[in-house]
């Protein structure tokens, strides 16, 4: 349901993304891995409308969003959960879900339904809905970005690096609610570099380097592949 098909990217004369195709079929889970500056999060980026994309087409259940805006791809059902925790510090963990889901699709009552689905999803979020959220701990903060991107009803989520910069055990709960979320039909596209906990959860995986996808496959078939190796650590 999301098709991405000769997608370019570009800074200035750096080429980050170089006519790239990937295809997330509806209630799959999909990740898409590769080492530091390969092109990931700009290739989110393209999809998403925070970046222009030079060439190529983007579809969402077969409508063309290609260059579309950040709130309009939004209304069209892409949500991303963007690298480094998307939140506003002086509001309330509640106030930072409702004020999410105005820029989606819902209506008052969808809203109260959606949250408690956030609450139900991320227990952590449901005990500190008052508190502020720049008092939060960095895996607070990571779940709440998360849950302001489901506050939107999207109909294809985008992670980036959902593991960044947490504890252990707060990765272990991340994955365990993508998980969750992936069983219960979501449809997603992650951008992951740890490599074994991409490969763990999803159903298909797209290896990116420089810019170009170059190796692809169900996990099992990617983890035994060498180019796999050398794009992740050559
Ligand atoms: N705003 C920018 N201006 C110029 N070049 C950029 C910009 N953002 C990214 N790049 C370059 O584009 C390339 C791809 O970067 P990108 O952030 O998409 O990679 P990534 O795979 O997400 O890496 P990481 O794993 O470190 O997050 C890199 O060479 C990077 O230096
Ligand atoms: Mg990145």
């Amino acid at each position: 349901m999301l098709r991405v098909s000769r997608l370019s990217a570009a800074y200035g004369a750096v080429q980050a993304v170089r006519e790239v195709d990937l295809a997330v079929d509806q209630g799959s889970l999909v990740a898409l891995i590769g080492s530091n500056g390969a092109g990931k999060t700009t290739t989110l980026h393209s999809i998403a409308g925070l970046h222009r994309p030079s060439g190529g087409t983007v579809t969402v259940g077969g409508r063309d969003i290609t260059g579309w805006n950040c709130h309009k791809v939004v209304r069209a059902g892409v949500a991303l959960v963007a690298e480094g925790r998307r939140i506003a510090p002086p509001l309330t963990v509640e106030e930072n879900l409702d004020l999410a889901a105005y820029s989606g699709r819902s209506d008052k009552a969808r809203l109260r339904a959606r949250r408690d689905e956030v609450f139900e999803l991320f227990p952590r979020l449901a005990e500190r809905r008052q508190q502020l959220a720049a008092l939060m701990s960095g895996g607070e903060q990571q779940m709440l970005a998360f849950g302001r991107a489901l506050m939107t009803g999207p109909d294809v989520l985008l992670l980036d690096e959902p593991s960044m910069g947490l504890a252990p055990s707060v990765v272990d709960v991340m994955f365990e609610t993508i998980a969750r979320l992936h069983s219960s039909g979501a449809t997603i596209l992650l951008v992951e570099q740890n490599a074994e906990l991409a490969l763990a959860v999803s159903d298909h995986v797209y290896v990116m380097q420089r810019g170009q996808i170059v190796a692809s496959g169900a996990p099992d078939e990617v983890r035994d592949r060498t180019e796999v190796m050398s794009a992740l650590f050559g």
